[in-house]
């Protein structure tokens, strides 16, 4: 991914499936190449095919298992992910933890097949186990502010100052993003002045009464 970035995590919203999840898609790719932002689309599994068909911007998926490929009903295959287009997957995001040992597999995994990873880490020990993984990315989001109207920058910056300095401790190659409450430019203005690359976010566009305009101002903050 090409940072400074903008992840739209689309989760299971309403708004944000079928149809309405690729009207969404086209408004992220329409603010990308009007702005030049780096914007990338975390889709449900369900339409990830059908993003990487229809849009040009890249699409990672929500969650991925640590598995080849055969008798794994009901799973997804990293590999599988790799060869439909996407460029990567999220990782252990609060609304989908993951015990540390499978984080480290699933990671190797992706790493086995060419998919980048973005780890999500709940405080600052957990983006400093994440980093010793060796994702591609680390993204701290506070949980407590998931979903909220106050973001990550600014109801608490030292968890993302404090992620990015154990993250880059433990390995520098990890780049650092942060959610959690992201709404607006300054809030991305003040995620790049904490340490970070980029940031997470979902409800401040997906649930926007105009997503188009909420992007676009976001993306101002690149
Ligand atoms: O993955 C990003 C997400 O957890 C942040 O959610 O709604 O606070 O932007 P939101």
């Amino acid at each position: 991914m090409r940072t400074p970035v903008i992840i739209l995590n689309f989760k299971a919203y309403r708004e944000s499936f079928g149809e309405r999840g690729l009207a969404l898609a086209k408004i992220c790719e329409e603010v990308a190449k009007e702005t030049g932002a780096s914007i990338v689309i975390a889709p449900q599994q369900i339409d990830l095919s059908l993003m990487v068909k229809e849009v040009d911007i890249p699409v990672l998926a929500q969650h991925v298992d640590p598995i080849g490929e055969g008798s794994f009903t009901g799973h997804i295959s990293p590999s599988a992910v790799k060869e439909i287009g996407a460029i990567g997957t999220l990782l252990n995001h609060s609304e989908r933890r993951l015990p540390p040992e499978m984080i480290k597999s699933t990671v190797e995994k992706c790493r086995d097949v060419g998919l980048e990873t973005v780890v999500c880490a709940n405080d600052i020990e957990m983006g400093r186990v994440a980093a010793s993984f060796g994702p591609d990315y680390v993204a701290v989001e506070p949980p407590e502010l998931i979903g909220g109207d106050i973001s990550v920058t600014s109801a608490n910056p030292e968890v993302v100052s404090g992620t990015v300095e154990k993250v880059k401790e433990v390995n520098p190659n990890v780049i650092v993003l942060c959610g959690a409450g992201v709404k607006n430019g300054e809030d991305v203005r003040k995620a790049i002045e904490l340490g970070t690359e980029g940031v997470l976010l979902a409800s401040g566009v997906v649930k926007a009464t105009d997503p188009r305009s909420a992007l676009l101002d976001l993306a101002g903050g690149l």
